[in-house]
């Protein structure tokens, strides 16, 4: 078995389109969605789950916990501030620290590119490694609960236009969709933002995927049947990059007059967290076309896929 077998969960160009649209049917098989309630089992009995974040989080680590607590796992959270990390150790020690606790899975974030390429590497067939979030590299479990989102109020990925705006120059979850909508065969992607916040870099796999880079948002909107917005991502900016957040609002905030140039069944999506009154008003966010809480929900069933592809 190779060290990037199908049991690690790294990015979305290690996953076939196949694959893709297999967890996207066996996450549907963890929700009634009349009720919108998880529908647990106990697939992974005794199978261990640790939750490495090193990046800030809310919905993607508890979503995950609650996934591998759905499926009967055992979860532990590894805490970087309080580990032996804080003691000099190193995080190739760590880990195999952690396999030889007998972990199954290992969840982690980190603000380095590529870490979990190298975990996985590093693990090989001893434990799966799942990416939270690596840089603004790639995020695939938000992704694909995006991509089911999206299946579930529009039913097809056929003929459908999606406008992606915001930050998407700092943003792993742009990154990570574009490849997803790729794979499932959407055409009509437009990514919305100021030139500031447009992918440029020719190595980027965005800037070169053919993707519409559009910095008028009247254009870029029009007759769109989802719209996904995303936060500034300050923390991953020099400061002097970073639009005056009001300017920003002004200019390419969803407000309900921006909203109304989409298709009148358009959704509005928003992976979280949002910064209202700065890429999306309070209304917008709390109105009829909003799907940002049902997203959460989805999320939690996408992940229990992901745990049952990878431990299963
Ligand atoms: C995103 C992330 O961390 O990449 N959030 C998330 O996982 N739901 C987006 C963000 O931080 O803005």
């Amino acid at each position: 078995m190779s060290a990037l077998s199908w049991h690690h969960f790294i990015d979305i160009e290690s996953l076939s389109s196949d694959t893709i649209q297999q967890l996207l049917e066996k996450a549907k098989t963890y929700i009634n969605t009349e009720n919108m309630s998880i529908q647990p089992n106990h697939e992974c009995l005794h199978k261990v789950v640790c939750l490495a974040f090193f990046e800030p989080s809310t919905r993607t680590r508890m979503t995950f916990e609650l996934a591998a607590k759905h499926l009967g796992a055992t979860t532990i959270a590894f805490d970087a501030g309080s580990s032996a990390i804080k003691k000099g150790e190193t995080l190739k020690d760590t880990v195999e620290t952690l396999l030889a606790m007998g972990v199954h899975a290992l969840v982690v974030r980190d603000k380095q590119e590529g870490l979990p390429i190298e975990m996985a590497a590093q693990a090989g067939d001893r434990a799966c490694i799942i990416n939270a979030g690596d840089g603004c590299r790639a995020h695939p479990s938000q992704a694909l609960l995006d991509m089911m989102t999206i299946q579930h109020y529009k039913n097809t990925f056929d003929n459908l236009s999606i406008a992606i705006c915001g930050d998407i120059q700092h943003s792993r979850v742009a990154r990570s969709q574009i490849l997803a909508l790729q794979k499932l065969g959407v055409k009509d992607i437009r990514c919305v933002a100021p030139a500031g916040f447009l992918p440029k870099d020719k190595n980027d796999a965005v800037a070169s995927a053919g993707v519409n880079m559009e910095t008028d948002p009247t254009v870029g909107l029009k007759d769109a049947d989802v719209i996904i917005t995303l936060r500034t991502q300050k923390e991953r900016m020099q400061e002097i990059d970073c639009p005056d957040d009001q300017q920003f609002f002004k200019e390419y905030g969803l407000t309900q007059a921006r909203l109304s140039l989409a298709k009148p069944d358009a959704i509005v999506m928003h992976p979280g967290p949002m910064n209202r009154g700065i890429e999306i008003s309070g209304e917008v966010a709390d109105g009829p076309q909003s799907v940002i809480l049902p997203q959460i929900r989805f999320g939690i069933a996408l992940r229990m896929a992901i745990f049952s592809h990878c431990l299963g």
